[in-house]
């Protein structure tokens, strides 16, 4: 392990603490995820699939900014298209032609597509879909599963609810993932009051044969607009998101993350019928069809499809996945983490939870920044992920970092071996 200092880290974060509560805009991002003390906190730049901090040390990278980056930082072509229009303009005074563009390509590969809007946040998409669910239905309760944002119809149902009117936080209610009797239990408990069901189609597990299909069932049953929030399965699991892969067509589909490979752009998509509402609800800002991001999305998608992303991120993930399980057995760490999840997003995950977990999770973290690795469990791939060396450089590095581990645990006081403090979680909404 080369000594990896962290002084302009910790600097930066002092002094970001004056004047930025948290000292991050994402709380997936801020100090919280890591061991402070002993892992970066503030980044400069990206080039392929690494990130070099603002003290200069390099990480391969497996966060991704949380997920937008599915090509690879400074991918060329997408670089190149953005350029090209920032020669032309970025914000205009009416709608542009790369509006129709993207919207028709997403129409040609997304099953559930028949129209398109923009946003610029995974959070805008959810909540147009909510909004449109609730203006053709007549009603005003929702149904989820998974992460969907931070506006106050999903985050007033989670424990960060703080600040969310209580009336509101009482229309939404959660379900567990492959559960399709607890939706049908909350359906039946209100009939005729679910305007929507919104859920992850896929995640950290696959979804059991089956399931999404009694909720496609559940929904026409009981009147409900079924919503797919594909912002992390888009692009990655399939071209078309899960429902193309799995078969399954929602009325409404919300998509961000990849669709831009890195720049802030979202989108939802849907049938005709549903979609043709917008025109009477209000879903409406002033950067919707801000044009450096239609231009890099229409090159990321372009590139994907040429490239057959999906496949080439699973092939990759399945390859990790099995080398990470090999490390984590040769560690003789069997017994304290797993590596589950599907090919195209792999997990590792310890096996304790509470104050154990946390230990084990801040000391995977920590080992992983120590070898040169940003992983926070769950293993976000890119395409240049797949250049030359970039898998055999991770896996060796992370056998150094499983082999540090079982020397924290052969301690018999690992959370002694913590070289800061423990990372925090912010809540749990998905199964591990
Ligand atoms: C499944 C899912 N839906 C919605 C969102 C919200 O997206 P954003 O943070 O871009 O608003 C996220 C973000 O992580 C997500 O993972």
């Amino acid at each position: 392990m080369s000594e990896r200092r962290f002084d302009r880290s910790n600097a930066l974060y002092e002094r970001a603490l004056r004047t930025i509560p948290l000292a991050s805009q994402t709380f997936s991002k801020s100090a919280m995820t890591l061991v402070r003390g002993a892992s970066p906190l503030f980044l400069e730049r990206g080039r392929g699939a690494a990130v070099w901090d603002v003290d200069g040390n390099r990480y391969v990278d497996y966060v991704l900014g949380l997920l937008p980056v599915v090509l690879g930082y400074g991918d060329p072509e997408v670089d190149a298209a953005i350029r090209a229009q920032l020669e032309r303009g970025i914000s205009f005074s009416l709608a542009t032609e790369l509006e129709v563009e993207l919207a028709e390509l997403l129409c040609r590969l997304i099953p559930c597509a028949e129209m398109v809007r923009f946003g610029k946040n995974g959070s805008d998409a959810t909540s147009a879909a909510i909004r449109l669910a609730r203006a053709v239905t007549g009603r005003e309760r929702v149904a989820h599963c998974g992460y969907h944002g931070w506006h106050d119809w999903y985050i007033g149902s989670t424990v960060r609810h703080l600040g969310v009117p209580r009336a509101v936080c009482e229309l939404s209610a959660s379900f567990a993932f492959n559960d399709a009797d607890a939706l049908a239990a909350l359906l039946e408990a209100k009939p005729q009051e679910y305007a929507a069901v919104i859920l992850e189609p896929a995640g950290s597990y696959d979804p059991k044969p089956g399931f999404l299909e009694a909720v496609r069932d559940l929904c026409d049953a009981h009147g409900a607009i079924l919503v797919f929030d594909e912002i992390v399965t888009g692009f990655r699991i399939h071209l078309g998101g899960a429902q193309a892969r799995y078969g399954v067509t929602p009325d409404l589909a919300c998509f961000g993350k990849a669709m831009g490979n890195g720049m802030p752009i979202a989108a939802i998509v849907g049938r005709r019928q549903v979609m043709r509402a917008m025109d009477e609800i209000f879903f409406s800002g002033t950067f919707g069809g801000e044009a450096l991001s239609l231009a890099a999305s229409l090159a990321t998608v372009r590139k994907l499809e040429a490239l057959d992303g999906p496949a080439r991120i699973a092939g990759l993930g399945g390859r990790l996945a099995l080398g990470l399980r090999a490390a984590v057995a040769q560690a003789g760490l069997g017994t304290r983490y797993k590596v589950g999840g599907p090919d195209w997003r792999p997990v590792v995950s310890p096996l304790s939870a509470g104050p154990d977990g946390i230990i084990a999770t801040s000391l995977f973290r920590q080992e992983m920044v120590a070898e040169g690795l940003l992983l926070l469990g769950g293993v976000n791939l890119c395409l240049a992920h797949g250049e030359a060396g970039v898998l055999d450089e991770t896996l060796a590095a992370a056998r150094r970092a499983f082999d540090r581990i079982a020397a924290a645990y052969a301690s018999n006081d690992p959370a002694a071996c913590l070289r800061g403090q423990p990372v925090q979680p912010v809540f749990q909404v998905r199964p591990q």
